[in-house]
C-alpha cells in the first residue's frame, strides 16, 4: 500500500529538504518505489537532485493550479525507483490562488489520487510555513515527519505545529499520524546537542526516531552538485544515517 509522508516544520532551516531528498534516495536504492514532491517555492529539493534529472516535466504548480494532468508533471530520475514532481518559484502565488478555490485544502489530494498507487512512498517537502500549501500536504498525508534541529530554540513553535496537526486531524484528515520526530544536525561533541536531544525526547517520548541525523558536511555539500548524499559520498555519515532511518521506517511495518 502506498504511504504519503509530509516532512514539515514551519521553522526554517531545520533539515526538511535535506531529509526529504536523502530519505527519497535511500528508499529508492532500497528498491522501494518513491515519489518526491517539492512543495516549496524555494525549490531546494528540485535543485538538490537536479543532476539526476535529464528531461524535466511540469511542476507541482502546474498540477495544483493550472490543472495539468498528474502524469505530465512526474519527472523520472536516473534512479529507477525514484520520480519527482518539481517546484518552481511560480508556487509562491499558489498560497493566494488556492484561497479562491473550492475545497482549497484538498487540491493536492486530488492531484495525487490517480497516481498514488504506483508508489510505495510519497514524500512531500513542505515550505517553512503553516499556510495552505502545508495544509494541502497534511490533508493528503498518512503521516508527518517533524525534523528538529539540535540547536537553541529547537522546541520553539512546535506547539503551533502540533496544534495545526490536531486541527487537520479534527477537520480535514482524521487519519493523519505522527510518523516520528527526527533529530537533525546532531553534533556529538556539543553538550548543547545532547541537551536538546534530551529535551525533545522528554517532550515527544516514543514519537521520536531512534535514528539521529548527525551534522555532516557531505549533507550540506551534496546539493550544490545536484545529488543526494548517497550518490555524492555513499560512505559518508550523513548518507548512512538516512539509510538507517529508512531501515527503521520500513521495519516499523509502515
Ligand atoms: N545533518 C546536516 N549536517 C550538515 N548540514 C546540514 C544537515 N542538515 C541540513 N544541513 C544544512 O542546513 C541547511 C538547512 O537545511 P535544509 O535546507 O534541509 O532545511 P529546511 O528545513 O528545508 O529549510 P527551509 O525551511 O528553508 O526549507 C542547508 O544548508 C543544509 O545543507
Ligand atoms: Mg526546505
Amino acid at each position: 500500500m502506498s504511504k504519503i509522508i509530509s516532512l514539515t516544520n514551519q521553522k526554517g532551516g531545520v533539515g526538511k529538504t535535506t531529509s526529504s531528498v536523502n530519505l527519497a534516495a535511500s528508499f529508492a536504492v532500497s528498491e522501494v518505489k518513491t515519489l518526491l514532491i517539492d512543495l516549496d517555492p524555494q525549490s531546494n529539493a528540485t535543485t538538490g537532485i537536479e543532476d539526476l534529472i535529464s528531461e524535466p516535466k511540469g511542476s507541482i504548480y502546474d498540477a495544483i493550479i493550472r490543472g495539468t494532468s498528474t502524469k505530465n508533471v512526474i519527472t523520472k530520475t536516473k534512479l529507477d525507483f525514484l520520480d519527482i514532481i518539481t517546484s518552481t518559484s511560480d508556487l509562491v502565488g499558489a498560497e493566494v490562488e488556492l484561497v479562491g478555490l473550492m475545497a482549497r485544502e484538498y487540491q493536492l489530494e486530488k492531484v495525487l489520487k490517480s497516481i498514488r498507487k504506483k508508489y510505495d512512498y510519497i514524500l512531500i517537502d513542505c515550505p517553512p510555513s503553516l499556510g495552505l500549501l502545508t495544509l494541502n500536504a497534511l490533508t493528503c498525508s498518512n503521516s508527518v515527519i517533524i525534523p528538529i534541529q539540535c540547536e537553541y530554540y529547537a522546541l520553539e513553535g512546535l506547539g503551533q505545529l502540533l496544534n495545526t496537526v490536531r486541527l487537520v486531524q479534527k477537520n480535514l484528515n482524521p487519519n493523519l499520524e505522527i510518523e516520528g520526530v527526527l533529530l537533525t544536525m546532531y553534533d556529538s561533541r556539543l553538550n548543547l546537542s545532547k541537551q536538546v536531544a534530551e529535551e525533545v525526547r522528554s517532550f515527544f517520548k516514543d514519537k521520536i526516531f531512534q535514528t539521529i541525523i548527525q551534522r555532516n558536511v557531505r549533507l550540506s555539500e551534496a546539493p550544490s552538485f545536484g545529488k543526494p548524499a548517497l550518490l555524492y559520498d555513499a560512505n559518508s555519515t550523513g548518507a548512512q544515517n538516512y539509510m538507517t532511518l529508512v531501515e527503521e521506517i520500513l521495519s516499523d511495518g509502515n
